[in-house]
């Protein structure tokens, strides 16, 4: 009995032991019996085994739709692939799976579909001008399920807007969207217009829910309020770096232009920036300068003028003579001198060598020489002054005329003793300096050029020397003679017989010269001598 018991308690070990050792067939779905999938993208579901030999793999929708997908078997597992995942896979999958002709397993798995793939896209009714009603569009591309889209306009924090689609019975994907006008002001410019959009859907899985866009509101608007700013100022001294910033109002930045204004309506066009920059001021820098904004957008375009006013010491910038620096006695002179100053300087004009209250002078710029004569001529100052300061500049004028003032010296004297030395000088004024040469009468009355050069000299002196010199100064303006006779002391026992000297230093007309000469060398001759004859003299004097 006890034998008999224990071999059937060995059978069922057995038994037991075989039930243990061959796997039990047994299937799952990967992943498990829940999906949340976007639509749009690739899902695979896998059915697998384990424990069957050659399983046989079904797949089918629990209301026996399409399945949208494509079904791949494989030895111990099957495939179910969703590319793209689209609305027709918004089911229950079951999956079936046979083992021999009595095994037979089914999972299901549940396939839940959403889609939020993009951020909102913004637009902004497009020429924004402030004052004008603006229309802000928010398009949600793609979703699903909208039913459940809330969407959010903001400005800044402040919310304009609030929409949801909760009525929806969207049964695909759908582009949202949301659209709000308001009047846009100045202040709005800036600011930051959000679109939010939500998709919360608690019982499902997915990131993210919430996806946000912002964009700027952007207006045109201007140019308005346009100023022109002068740095320092605008009144500056002369060599000071001048900026005028022009200043305005206006979106998008405008072009900006610059002109300046000259006299007699002439308009000079500088630069085209919003700073205008003269680095070393000049007075001729003064004046009205114009600045020109354009705005393309708006087509709005605005100006702004200032003056500018450059003041320094004068600068002289011209001194000049009329007709020319070098004029001929009788001609009408001016001379000019035009400085540049701001504030307007004092411009004396006179000769530099003349005393302040002696000379021609002028206060005006013009210095008037009526009928000018050698004495006119020199050194000409013009002094421009203001409180900043003075500038001087000079100018000569030279006025040509033919030689005057001719004079001889003589040293040591014309009257000479046989054997001295005599040196004359002449000298002449005049404008070119006048050429000077010497000449020699002759007994005939002839002059005969002995020397050219102002000092004639007569060494060791004969009796053939004696006679009458004439010096002549000569420029092309004229020529001037003078004479002056050279006389020989006899050697004389007593003083008082001395023949008194007779020295000729004058304008001796030159006709008359020979007479004059002959008659005096005649009777200085006949004293010495006690008597004289006049064809002797002349043969010595040849
Ligand atoms: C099926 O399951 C087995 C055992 O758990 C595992 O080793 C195998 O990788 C699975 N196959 C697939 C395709 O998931
Ligand atoms: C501005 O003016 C030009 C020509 O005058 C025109 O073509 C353009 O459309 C205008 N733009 C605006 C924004 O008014
Ligand atoms: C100089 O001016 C006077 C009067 O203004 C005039 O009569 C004279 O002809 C002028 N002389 C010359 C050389 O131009």
């Amino acid at each position: 009995m006890l034998k008999q018991m224990g071999r059937a308690s060995q059978a069922v070990l057995i038994i037991l032991c075989v039930l243990m050792t061959v796997k039990s067939f047994e299937m799952e779905i990967i992943p498990a019996n829940r999906i949340v999938a976007q639509i749009g993208e690739t899902r695979i579901l896998t059915c697998n085994t384990t424990g069957c030999a050659s399983p046989r793999f079904s797949w089918r929708t629990q209301m026996d739709n399409p399945l949208g997908g494509t079904v791949n078997n494989h030895r111990t597992y099957s495939t179910l692939t969703m590319n793209p995942v689209s609305i027709v896979n918004s089911h229950d999958y079951l999956c079936t799976v046979f083992c021999g002709e009595k095994e037979k397993k089914e999972k299901s798995i549940k396939v839940e579909l959403y889609s939020f793939p993009t951020d909102p896209i913004i637009e902004i009714s497009p020429s924004l001008v402030a004052g004008e009603q603006v229309t802000v569009t928010c398009k949600i591309p793609d979703v699903y399920p909208s039913h459940h889209l809330e969407v959010l306009l903001k400005k800044e924090e402040h919310v304009l807007h609030e929409e949801n689609f909760f009525q929806d019975d969207s049964t695909n994907t759908e582009s949202k969207t949301v659209t709000y006008s308001f009047n846009l002001t100045a202040e709005d410019i800036g600011k930051e217009i959000t679109c939010v959009a939500k998709l919360p859907i608690p019982s499902m899985d997915f990131e993210p829910k919430e996806r946000v866009i912002s964009q700027k509101l952007n207006a045109n608007f201007g140019p308005q309020n346009t100023t022109i700013t002068a740095s320092p100022s605008n009144s500056l001294m002369e060599g000071e770096h001048l900026k005028l910033t022009c200043v305005t109002e206006s979106n998008p930045p405008p072009h900006t232009f610059w002109r300046k204004q000259l006299a007699g309506d002439n308009i000079q066009h500088l630069i085209e920036n919003n700073v205008l920059s003269i680095p070393h001021a000049h007075f001729t820098d003064s004046g009205q300068y114009i600045c020109e904004v354009i705005n393309l957008a708006t087509n709005k375009t605005e100006k702004a003028t200032v003056d500018i006013f450059v003041q320094g010491a004068p600068n002289i910038a011209e001194l000049s003579i009329e007709p020319s620096t070098t004029v001929q006695e009788g001609e009408n002179v001016s001379i000019q001198c035009f400085a540049e100053s701001n504030p307007p300087s004092k411009i004396i004009l006179r000769r530099k060598s003349d005393s302040a209250d002696m000379g021609p002078y002028s206060e005006g710029g013009t210095l008037l020489l009526p009928s000018v004569t050698f004495l006119n001529g020199g050194v000409y100052e013009c002094v421009a002054e203001n409180k900043f300061g003075k500038s001087t500049k000079e100018i000569t004028l030279n006025v040509e005329y033919g030689p005057k003032n001719t004079t001889i010296s003589a040293i040591p004297a014309t009257v000479v003793k046989e054997g001295d030395t005599v040196m004359m000088k002449c000298t002449s004024s005049g404008n070119p300096v006048p050429v000077i040469s010497w000449k020699k009468m002759k007994a005939t009355g002839e002059s005969v050029k002995i020397f050219q050069g102002a000092t004639l000299t007569i060494q060791n002196i004969k009796s053939a020397d004696l006679g009458l010199y004439e010096c002549e100064a000569y420029n092309h303006f004229g020529k001037e003679e003078k004479a002056v006779k050279l006389l020989v002391q006899g050697r004389l026992e007593k003083p008082d017989q001395m023949i008194p000297l007779i020295i000729a230093f004058s304008g001796v007309a030159a006709i008359a010269v020979p007479v004059v000469v002959i008659l005096i060398y005649v009777s200085r001759k006949a004293k010495i001598n006690g008597s004289y004859s006049l064809v002797k003299a002349l043969r010595l004097k040849v």
